[in-house]
């Protein structure tokens, strides 16, 4: 499992992701914040996690806070919130010296589904414009492709792979270790920050299959020797 005890603040933690992989983490012995806008919305979700962990041997903790004051105590944020209002928010954000994680997905839906939202004419994405706003952060992608109801149902581990992209190693490894508390198996490195240009919007593919197989799909790497 994973070698190294994070502190992850989960920036957006009271929504459905942030909440089941900050849940995840902690099954695994990671400490967890989740942040919130409102303090106190955020530590009654914690509740709920703690509900869950309760007979969890090795557990880390959770709690709940502001989004800036979970980030003041964490090695390592975690950003789950919906794009609209992202870029405002990742700037108002004290981030500099943290690994930063993004999983988030700039959608948009019509009557034909889910698609991609261009992001910065095409060359660019969520996770590139977190990097853009906090040049002394290392920013990297992971966990776009994960379900939420997956994450806080009952599987011990997950079937599927979470693909880490990113410009640090040591950014990508703290990504490719919190994986396996999600997957039971490190994350994939799936090569450099630009490619979250691809996973971002792989997310509306999920959607419409999840849709059409009534699942929660994710993505299988094959050809790897874990
Ligand atoms: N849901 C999934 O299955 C899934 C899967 C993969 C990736 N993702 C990505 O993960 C991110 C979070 O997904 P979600 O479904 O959990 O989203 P969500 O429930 O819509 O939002 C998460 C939290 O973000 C905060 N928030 C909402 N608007 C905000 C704003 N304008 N500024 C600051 N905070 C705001 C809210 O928390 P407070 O009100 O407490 O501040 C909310 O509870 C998205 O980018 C999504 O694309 C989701």
């Amino acid at each position: 499992m994973s070698t190294s005890r994070h502190t992850v603040a989960v920036i957006g933690g009271t929504g459905p992701q942030g909440k089941g992989l900050g849940y995840r983490f902690a099954r695994h012995g990671h400490d967890i914040v989740l942040g919130s806008r409102a303090a106190g919305k955020a530590s009654a979700v914690a509740d709920e996690v703690n509900a869950r962990l309760v007979s969890v041997a090795g557990a880390g903790t959770a709690r709940g806070a502001a989004n800036a004051d979970a980030v003041a105590s964490a090695d390592v944020v975690l950003l789950a919130v919906p794009y609209d209002g992202h870029d405002e928010l990742v700037a108002s954000l004290q981030l500099a010296g943290k690994t930063v994680i993004s999983c988030v997905n700039p959608l948009a839906f019509d009557k034909r589904g889910a698609h991609g939202r261009v992001v910065n004419g095409g060359e660019g994405s969520a996770a590139e414009s977190a990097q853009a706003l906090q040049p002394e952060a290392v920013v990297v992608g992971a966990f776009h492709n994960v379900a939420a109801p997956a994450l806080w149902g009952d599987e011990e581990f997950l079937d599927e792979d979470v693909i880490v992209v990113g410009d640090s190693v040591e950014g990508k490894q703290v990504a490719i270790d919190l994986a396996a508390s999600v997957t039971g198996r490190p994350g994939v490195d799936g090569g450099k920050l630009r490619l979250a240009r691809v996973l971002e919007p792989f997310t509306a593919v999920l959607i419409s299959i999840n849709r059409k197989y009534k699942t929660h799909s994710g993505i299988r790497v094959t050809g790897l020797d874990h």
